[in-house]
Parts: structure tokens; C-alpha cells; sequence
């Protein structure tokens, strides 16, 4: 082979090396971004559950399920799993509060840090997870 036939072939191989690199590349990131959107998912939740026990559990009860006359049971089948709409839901009455429907105290308390509340937005947002996840 001449000089230039093989810096040809040199070039073609080098070629389909990086081309090679780039479609591992392409196959192997969604799997990773997938797992990677997992783990922070999970962490979420598991501050979702501290947060949780930290400041829900004396009215909504430990495991979620409720107190008579104090909070509503949140570890419900319509929460595990909710969709979009009861996520939004979630969200707005840990931020806003809810009067208690007996027309008695307590009231859900606003949490949401422009409520003056203690949690942000985070906060709110791994306590949607916690109760979406429903454990
Ligand atoms: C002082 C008692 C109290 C505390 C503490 C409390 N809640 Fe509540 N929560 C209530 C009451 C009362 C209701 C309204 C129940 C009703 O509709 O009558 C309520 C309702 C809710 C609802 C709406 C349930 C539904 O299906 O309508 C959610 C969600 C909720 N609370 C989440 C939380 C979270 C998360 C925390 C902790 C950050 C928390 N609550 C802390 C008393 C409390």
C-alpha cells in the first residue's frame, strides 16, 4: 500500500471508531439518565418521609392513614399513583391549607414558605412524592 492508501485507511478506521463511541453513547444515556432520574426520585422520597413524620404524622397519623377529626387519611388508594391533577391537588393544599370539613379545629395548616410556612418548594415537592409513592 502506498502512503496515501494508507493514511486513507488509517482515517476510515480512526472514522469509525469515534462513530462507534457515539452510537455506544446514544444507546447507553437514555438508560442512564433513566436510572440517574430514579435515584433522585427516590432520595426525594425519602425526605418525603422524614418531612412527613417531622410534621404530618401528629394530625394525618404515622402511617398516613388518619386521626378522626383531626386529618384526612392520605395513604389512600387514590393517592398512591396520583396523576398529574391530584399531584397539582397535593401540592396546593400542603402550600395553602384546607379548613377542616367538620367546620371544627384543627385546620390543615398552610406550609408553603410564601404562606410563612415552614417548608419551600422542594419540601412540598418530596412530600408529593412521599404520599404519591404511598408507603
Ligand atoms: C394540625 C393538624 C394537621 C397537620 C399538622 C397537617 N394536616 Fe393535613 N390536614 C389537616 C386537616 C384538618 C385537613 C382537612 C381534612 C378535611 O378535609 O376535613 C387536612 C388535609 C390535608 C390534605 C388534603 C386531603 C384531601 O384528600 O383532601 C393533604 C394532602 C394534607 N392534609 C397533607 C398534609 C401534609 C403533607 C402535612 C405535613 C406537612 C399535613 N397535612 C399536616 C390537618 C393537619
Amino acid at each position: 500500500m502506498d502512503t496515501i492508501g494508507r493514511q486513507v485507511t488509517a482515517f476510515v478506521t480512526l472514522f469509525m471508531v469515534v462513530a462507534l463511541i457515539v452510537l455506544m453513547y446514544g444507546i447507553f444515556e437514555p438508560q442512564r439518565r433513566v436510572a440517574a432520574a430514579q435515584q433522585q426520585k427516590d432520595a426525594s422520597i425519602e425526605r418525603g418521609a422524614e418531612l412527613f413524620a417531622a410534621n404530618c404524622a401528629i394530625c394525618h397519623g404515622p402511617e398516613g392513614k388518619g386521626i378522626a377529626g383531626a386529618g384526612f387519611p392520605l395513604n389512600t388508594a387514590q393517592n398512591h399513583n396520583g396523576d398529574a391533577k391530584r399531584q397539582a391537588y397535593l401540592q396546593t393544599t400542603i402550600e395553602n391549607g384546607k379548613l377542616n370539613v367538620t367546620g371544627k379545629l384543627p385546620v390543615m395548616p398552610m406550609w408553603a414558605e410564601k404562606n410563612n410556612g415552614p417548608l419551600n418548594d422542594q419540601m412540598v415537592g418530596d412530600l408529593v412524592n412521599f404520599i404519591t409513592y404511598g408507603n
